[in-house]
C-alpha cells in the first residue's frame, strides 16, 4: 500500500499538486479531488484577487520550468468559501488551503485572522516563500521576521497549519530556520518552493523567456531535485518529530518520490511535472512508486521513510 500518514490522517497515497499548478479555481480543484492524487492544495491566496504579472510568465524548459506568476489568484474569500463547502461535503478527506501575502507582514497576519474567524478547520499551508513579488523579499529568508510573524499568528490562531519554505543552501541556514520553527506548534513544513530568481536564456534569440522582472524567475523541475532532497533531509534531521515534512521539488518519477520519502518526507507535491504532463501524472507516479516498494520487499512507506543510508 502507498497509504501516507500525515498529521494524524491517512491519505490513500502521498501525492498532491504543488500550489500554483492546476488549483486556481473550483473546477481545477474538483479535477484534482477526482484524480489519483492523495490530496491537493489550493493556489496561494492573497487578501484581494490579483491578475498577477504580465505574460509570458511560465515557461516549460527541457529540465524543468521557470515562472514569475506574481500571485495571480481569486482572493482568499473565494478559496475559503470553497474550502468550507468541501470540508462540509467530505469531512474525512483533508486538503490544504494555501495562503500567502502580497503586501508583506501585516497581510499575512490579517489573512490568518480571516481563516481563524471562519468555519474552516482544516490544514493551512502558509506560504513564506513566494519569490515573484517585485520589491518583496521571501519572508522565510528573514529569520527574525519569520519568528516575529509566527509569534504574532500564534497569539490568535488555533487551527493546524504548516509553512512552505524556500530552499536553503547553507548548514547555518538549516540550523537557523529549524531553531525558529521548533519554537512553535506548527504541524508541518513544505520543502521546497521554487529555487528563486534563476535566469534562462533562449539560445536562438539570446533573450530571456519570461517577461516579468527582466526574465528572473523561480526554477522548478529536474534542475532542483538535489536541492529539494537536501532541504527535506536537513530539516528532518533538525525539526521536532511532531513536525511532518512535505517534499516538493524535482519529482518526475516514482524513483524521485522514493528518494524524497527516504529523506523523511511524508507527503509529496508535484508542480512542474504536473504542469507538463497533466493529471495523469498521479496514476503514473502511484504505479511507479508501488513497483519500487514491491521490488524492495517493502509493504508500506513506513518501512523506509527517513531511513536514508549514509557512508
Ligand atoms: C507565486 C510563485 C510562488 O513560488 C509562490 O510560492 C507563490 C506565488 C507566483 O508567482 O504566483
Amino acid at each position: 500500500t502507498l497509504q501516507a500518514t500525515f498529521y494524524g490522517h491517512t491519505f490513500d497515497n502521498p501525492f498532491m499538486n504543488a500550489s500554483g499548478v492546476h488549483c486556481m479555481d473550483k473546477t481545477e480543484l474538483d479535477e484534482l479531488a477526482a484524480s489519483a492524487s492523495g490530496s491537493f492544495v489550493t493556489k496561494s491566496a492573497t487578501a484581494d484577487s490579483r491578475d498577477g504579472n504580465p505574460e509570458p510568465r511560465y515557461i516549460n524548459l527541457e529540465l524543468g520550468s521557470i515562472n514569475s506568476m506574481g500571485l495571480p489568484n481569486l482572493g482568499l474569500a473565494y478559496y475559503l468559501e470553497d474550502a468550507i463547502k468541501r470540508q462540509a461535503a467530505n469531512p474525512d478527506t483533508p486538503f490544504f488551503l494555501s495562503v500567502a501575502s502580497y503586501k508583506g507582514f501585516d497581510e499575512y497576519v490579517s489573512n490568518m485572522k480571516h481563516i481563524q474567524e471562519s468555519d474552516y478547520t482544516g490544514l493551512v499551508e502558509l506560504n513564506l516563500s513566494c519569490p515573484n513579488v517585485p520589491g518583496k523579499p521571501q519572508m522565510a529568508y528573514d529569520f527574525e521576521d519569520t519568528e516575529k510573524l509566527l509569534n504574532e499568528i500564534f497569539k490568535f490562531y488555533t487551527k493546524p497549519f504548516g509553512v512552505k519554505l524556500p530552499p536553503y543552501f547553507d548548514f547555518m541556514h538549516f540550523d537557523k530556520i529549524a531553531d525558529v520553527l521548533n519554537k512553535f506548534d506548527i504541524k508541518f513544513v513544505n520543502c521546497v518552493n521554487s529555487v528563486g530568481n534563476g535566469l534562462y536564456i533562449d539560445e536562438a534569440t539570446d533573450t530571456v523567456v519570461i517577461k516579468p522582472k527582466g526574465g528572473f524567475g523561480g526554477i522548478g523541475g529536474e534542475y532542483i531535485k538535489p536541492t529539494a532532497l537536501a532541504n527535506v533531509r536537513a530539516l528532518r534531521q533538525r525539526l521536532n518529530p511532531s513536525i511532518d515534512i512535505i517534499g516538493t521539488g524535482g519529482i518526475l518519477t516514482g524513483r524521485d518520490a522514493y528518494e524524497h520519502l527516504l529523506c523523511g518526507a511524508s507527503m509529496l507535491q508535484v508542480g512542474t511535472q504536473l504542469h507538463k504532463e497533466g493529471l495523469g501524472v498521479f496514476e503514473r507516479l502511484n504505479t511507479e512508486l508501488l513497483a519500487i516498494l514491491e521490488a524492495k520487499g517493502y509493504t508500506s512507506i513506513a518501512d523506509f521513510k527517513g531511513k536514508l543510508a549514509t557512508l
